[in-house]
């Protein structure tokens, strides 16, 4: 299927010829977008303590400062020059998570979140690049965007954010509400405010494998399960009695070469890693939860829904819900794959062991009723 968002390409297409290979411009990639929210309503989630968010001043040879602010930061800057950036909106409007939603054709293991950045006129975040893919979408205003594919990706020293020392504009373009622009990661960007502007980012995740490895290393202590101990009953007298004992070595990495894994033991660190909330991420439990028999009968009547802050993957019968894990099979594997994709599951009844994991997630602040 043909997609607008795509520039009416499809999304075999895109990811043949577009994704991680060349920048794609769509003009119009959606029709009449003007944006999820207004400055000013960005600026009041910039001083909330819950929000990721910071301000970017050029005037100032590049300052960077982070939320929470408070309104009245905003009231002393220039007219010009400086743009204010909110993390994670997907979180913060049922809208923003429902744009992300937009990006499915992508792995949802892949998608990071939605950022909206705000700049006056000749705001920006200065020439950079990227380590991951982004599609930027306009909202209100325009935006400049030039870009390069140069391969001289060395930064200023000493500054707080990543800025190009040497940043040589190959095309570029102007954008305006509803186009969009995507790049592979590390292309060289910047994009400079025409007038009062919105941009909305489509992040990814694409994590080091230092960080994968790091993490698994982690997952697999947590997994770990060695009996027994060290013994030596037949010791003998050695000659140096600093030197480790030959027999003690060996007897050593014959136990740790019982640390093993499988496919399903790196599908469960991956679907662990993936489905893991940030650390800023907190869940509101309900207050007055329902009791477990008056939400079953609501489930079966309305159907679930997570909480967008969730994160749900499956691989094969594994399950992964922020960051925990659980197996299912037959039509709980069905149901639970439904949601997975859809982020909805219709009303039904769906047996005791999935509405009462159901239950266990809203008691968590992890989902409620459809
Ligand atoms: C912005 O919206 O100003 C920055 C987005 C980016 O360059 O990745
Ligand atoms: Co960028």
């Amino acid at each position: 299927m043909k997609l607008q968002l795509l520039g009416g390409l499809t999304v075999r297409q895109f990811l043949r010829d577009y994704w991680h290979k060349q920048p794609l411009l769509v003009r119009n990639a959606i029709p009449g977008f003007n944006g999820l929210l207004s400055p000013a309503e960005m600026m009041e989630l910039a001083c909330r303590d819950t929000v990721e968010s910071r301000l970017v001043c050029q005037a100032k040879n590049w300052s960077l400062d982070h939320g929470p602010f408070r309104s009245t930061d905003f009231k002393k800057l220039p007219k010009q020059n400086w743009t204010l950036l909110v993390q994670s909106l997907d979180h913060h409007l049922t809208s923003g998570a429902a744009l992300l939603e937009q990006f499915t054709f992508i792995p949802r293991a892949r998608l990071d979140d939605l950022m909206v950045s705000y700049a006056v006129p000749g705001g920006g975040v200065g020439p950079h690049f990227d380590s991951y893919d982004v599609f930027l979408l306009q909202g209100k205003g325009h935006r400049r965007w030039r870009i390069s594919a140069q391969e001289n990706l060395d930064l200023v020293e000493n500054l707080p954010l990543k800025i190009l020392s040497h940043f040589e504009s190959e095309t570029e373009f102007v954008l305006g509400p509803g186009d969009m622009l995507y790049l592979p990661p590390k292309y060289a960007h910047d994009g400079i405010a025409e007038d009062d502007c919105m941009t909305y980012s489509i992040g990814f995740r694409a994590p080091s494998f230092q960080e994968l490895g790091e993490g698994f290393l982690n997952f697999l202590h947590d997994e770990l399960e060695l009996p027994g101990r060290y013994a030596d009953p037949d010791l003998v007298l050695q000659k140096h009695s600093g030197e480790i004992p030959r027999a003690m070595l060996e007897q050593i990495a014959e136990n740790l070469d019982r640390i093993r894994w499988d496919e399903d033991t790196t599908a469960a660190f991956v679907g662990r890693y993936f489905s893991e909330p940030k650390p800023d991420v907190f869940f509101s439990p309900p207050a007055k939860p329902l009791s477990e028999k008056v939400f079953m009968a609501r489930l079966t009547k309305h159907g679930f829904k997570p909480d967008v802050k969730s994160r749900l993957l499956f691989s094969g019968t594994q399950f992964f819900i922020n960051g925990e894990d659980f197996g299912a099979t037959g039509a709980e594997r069905k149901a639970l794959m439904q949601l997975a994709d859809t982020r909805t599951l219709p009303p039904a009844n769906y047996g005791n062991a999935l509405a009462g994991l159901f239950y266990e997630c809203y008691l968590a602040g992890w989902g409620d009723i459809a």
